[in-house]
């Protein structure tokens, strides 16, 4: 899970920005090869330049890397729109200049070990398990045993099916109002599925309940589980203790969710 990349501040360059859906853009940036390196479940923390508001950086995980050529040219970021940052990117033009930092964190462990894997998305933390299966293909994992659990409040934040269709993986959908999938929790397609089958590692990215959820179901079938935080950050580079989260341990109680994380093992954290 460790990574041990170096983080790269650059002025990059929009390559497309365009909606989703209703509330989700998606925005590719052109980056520095630094982003070979990066790793799924890594972010990385934008600032608009000439804006002095929002004042703080905002942190995106990485959704995906475009390549060219097989090489790394670019980033993807899949965004929902929530307040004034969010807002302002949503104008962003092709070739408008944008202060990128990244690779931060630590992300997913990736192994040819993990034959089969659930990934449980709820909302927009969808966004990271898409560079995630990514990796996993890229690692010669073929996805066909594995599942894939979006969960959302309403068919709007169902997102990427079509993506995830292209893994050949089984897809359960499920949504508070019942407008995609089955209605209810995310989690229940994936204690349904873990009846018939034991993954080699569950991850998971999304609110903390479904978070909170989805590590007491891995933890009670002694499953292997690794979940991706997004708390609100100040600094994002380990400065202001705004991030910190707790530990299940005595001997080091708390953690930076922006340099120890986004991505813990489940095993780990008390929530
Ligand atoms: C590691 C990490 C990865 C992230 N990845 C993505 C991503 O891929 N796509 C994406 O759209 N967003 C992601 N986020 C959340 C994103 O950083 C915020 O939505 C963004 O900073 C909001 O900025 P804003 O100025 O538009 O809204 P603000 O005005 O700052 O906030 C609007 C509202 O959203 C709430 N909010 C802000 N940040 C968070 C958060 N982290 N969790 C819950 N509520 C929050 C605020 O409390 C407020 O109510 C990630 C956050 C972290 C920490
Ligand atoms: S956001 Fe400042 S320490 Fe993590």
């Amino acid at each position: 899970m460790k990574s041990s990349a170096q983080k790269h501040q650059e002025i990059a360059k929009v390559i497309w920005n365009k909606p989703e859906s209703h509330s989700y853009y998606r925005i590719g940036l052109a980056c520095s090869t630094i982003y070979e390196n990066a790793r799924p479940g890594q972010f990385i923390t934008l600032h608009l330049p000439g804006n002095l508001t929002p004042l703080l950086r905002r942190p995106f995980s990485i959704h995906r890397l475009i390549k060219e050529n097989g090489h790394v040219c670019g980033l993807e970021i899949l965004y929902k729109v929530v307040g004034e940052f969010t807002e302002k990117l949503t104008r962003a033009a092709a070739g408008d200049p944008i202060d990128l930092l990244g690779p931060i964190g630590q992300g997913f462990t990736v192994s040819s070990n993990f034959q089969k894997v659930a990934l449980v998305g709820g909302g927009i933390g969808i966004a990271p398990l898409v560079f995630l299966a990514d990796a996993i293909s890229e690692n010669s994992v073929c996805l066909s045993d594995s599942i894939a659990c979006l969960g959302g409040r309403t068919s709007d934040d169902i997102l990427c099916k079509t993506v995830f269709q292209s893994f050949d993986l089984t897809i359960r959908t499920t949504t508070d109002d019942g407008s995609e999938g089955e209605q209810g929790l995310v989690t229940r397609p994936l204690e349904k599925w873990i009846t018939s089958n034991r993954p080699d590692m569950i991850y998971a990215c999304g609110p903390m309940p479904m978070l909170r959820a989805v590590a007491d179901i891995a933890n009670k079938n002694e499953l292997p589980c690794e979940i991706s935080i997004e708390t609100i950050m100040a600094c994002g580079l380990g400065a202001c203790l705004g991030c910190a989260v707790n530990k299940n341990e005595t001997t080091e109680k708390y953690q930076h969710v922006c340099i120890d994380g986004p991505v813990f093992d489940a095993k780990t954290h008390i929530f």
